[in-house]
C-alpha cells in the first residue's frame, strides 16, 4: 500500500510518500480499497501540534474516507466485499488501502459518488448532530451559521434550509454570492459592524449560533441569541497560529459555556465534540455516528442536498491541497482521491 506519512510539524510540502506491506485484516477488521478522502481543518491544526488530541508524528493524516470492502477479517459479519463504506478515521486515510474494524464502517447508499459522500462524512455528522441533536432548530427558526461557506459550514446551511430555517451567514467577501446561492442572507466576517449586520436582519435576536472561532466570537455569539436560543460552539479556530497553549485557552472556553448554559438566563450553550463519549459508550457513539450520517446521505442521494467539492486533487498532490483548503479562495471540501499505485 502506499500513504502520505507527515513526519513532523512542518509546512504541507513536508508530506512524504511511503510504500509499505497492506497488513492482513484481523478478526473483526476489513481492508478497504479508498475511492475519496479529504483535507480537513482538523489537519490544518495537526501540521503545527496544535490539535486536542494530536496524533504522535509521524503519521498518515487522513480523518475521513469512503471506498469499497475488499477482504474480510474472520469473523466479520453485516458487511460483504464489494460494498462501499465510509468511515471517520481521524487519521490513516491519506493511502490507497485502510484496515479498519467492520464495525466503524457506515454504508453508502446506492447512486451515491465516492466524491459527493465522501464531502459528508465528518463534515455532515458534526453538522447534523449539532443542528438536531444539540440545538434542536426547527422550520420557522433564524439561525447564524459563521464560516458559513466551509465544510461543516456549508453543510449547516444546507441542512437547516432542507427543514424550512432560515439562515444568516457570515464568510469572506469572495464568497458572498456562494452562500447566497446556498440559500443564505450572506455577511461579510470582517465587516466592522457585523453584530450590527445581524441585529438588522434579526432584530429579535437568532434561535442558534454555530460558532467555530472561540475567542472574542463566542461573546458575540452568545449576546446575538433570542430568548430560549442556543449557542454551539465546535472550535477554537482563531487559536490555529496564536502561542496560547491549548489547556490554556481550552478550559476557560468550556468553563465559560458550562456556566452560561446553568445560570439563569433562558438560553443554552454547549461545546460540541464528535469524538465525545466514544470511550464511555463506545456502542451507543457509533449508533449515533451511522445514525447521523444515514440521514446526511439520504438527503444527498435524493439530491435535497449538494455535495460542495472545491476541488479532486489526486492523494500524492496533498500537500497541494492542504495549501487550497488553507488559503481561503475554495468552497467546500477539498476531496483527494487516489492514484497511488
Ligand atoms: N468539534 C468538533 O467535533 C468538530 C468536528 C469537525 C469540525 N470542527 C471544526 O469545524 C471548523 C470548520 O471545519 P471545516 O473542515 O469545515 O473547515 P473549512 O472548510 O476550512 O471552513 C472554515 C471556514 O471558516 C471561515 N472563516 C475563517 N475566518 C473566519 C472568521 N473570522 N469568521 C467567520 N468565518 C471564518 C472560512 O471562510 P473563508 O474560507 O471564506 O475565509 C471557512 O469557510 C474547524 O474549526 C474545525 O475544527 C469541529
Amino acid at each position: 500500500m502506499t500513504e502520505m506519512v507527515l513526519p513532523a510539524i512542518g509546512e504541507p510540502e513536508t508530506l512524504q510518500m511511503r510504500q509499505r506491506e497492506l497488513p492482513l485484516p484481523a478478526a473483526g477488521e476489513v481492508v478497504i480499497r479508498i475511492e475519496a478522502t479529504g483535507v480537513s481543518f482538523a489537519e490544518q491544526s495537526m501540521r503545527r501540534g496544535r490539535y486536542p488530541g494530536q496524533p504522535a508524528f509521524p503519521f498518515v493524516p487522513g480523518y475521513d474516507m469512503v471506498g469499497i470492502v475488499e477482504v474480510l477479517g474472520a469473523d466479520v459479519v453485516d458487511v460483504t466485499v464489494g460494498q462501499r463504506m465510509a468511515a471517520v478515521t481521524k487519521i490513516g486515510a491519506w493511502a490507497n488501502y485502510i484496515v479498519l474494524p467492520a464495525k466503524d464502517l457506515i454504508p453508502v447508499p446506492e447512486g451515491l459518488a465516492a466524491d459527493a459522500a465522501e464531502t459528508a462524512v465528518v463534515n455532515g455528522i458534526t453538522a447534523w448532530q449539532m443542528m438536531h441533536d444539540l440545538a434542536h432548530v426547527r422550520a420557522g427558526q433564524t439561525i447564524l451559521v459563521h464560516g458559513a461557506s466551509g465544510g461543516v459550514g456549508g453543510l449547516l446551511v444546507q441542512l437547516a434550509r432542507d427543514a424550512g430555517v432560515r439562515v444568516i451567514g457570515t464568510t469572506s467577501s469572495l464568497k458572498l454570492e456562494t452562500l447566497r446561492a446556498l440559500g443564505a442572507e450572506p455577511i461579510d466576517y470582517r465587516s466592522a459592524d457585523l453584530t450590527a449586520q445581524v441585529r438588522a436582519l434579526a432584530p429579535g435576536g437568532v434561535d442558534a449560533v454555530f460558532d467555530h472561532l472561540g475567542g472574542k466570537s463566542l461573546h458575540t455569539s452568545w449576546q446575538m441569541l433570542a430568548p430560549n436560543g442556543t449557542l454551539v460552539s465546535y472550535g477554537l479556530a482563531t487559536l490555529l497560529d496564536s502561542k496560547v497553549s491549548l489547556i490554556a485557552a481550552f478550559i476557560p472556553h468550556l468553563l465559560r459555556i458550562y456556566l452560561w448554559n446553568i445560570l439563569p438566563n433562558s438560553r443554552h450553550a454547549y461545546f460540541y465534540d464528535l469524538w465525545g463519549g466514544k470511550t464511555l459508550r463506545p456502542r451507543k457513539f457509533q449508533q449515533e455516528l451511522r445514525a447521523s450520517l444515514t440521514q446526511v446521505f439520504d438527503l444527498l442521494a435524493q439530491g435535497r442536498i449538494q455535495a460542495q467539492i472545491a476541488c479532486r486533487l489526486p492523494i500524492k498532490r496533498a500537500a497541494e491541497a492542504m495549501r487550497l483548503a488553507e488559503s481561503g479562495k475554495v468552497s467546500g471540501k477539498v476531496v483527494l482521491v487516489p492514484d497511488l499505485d
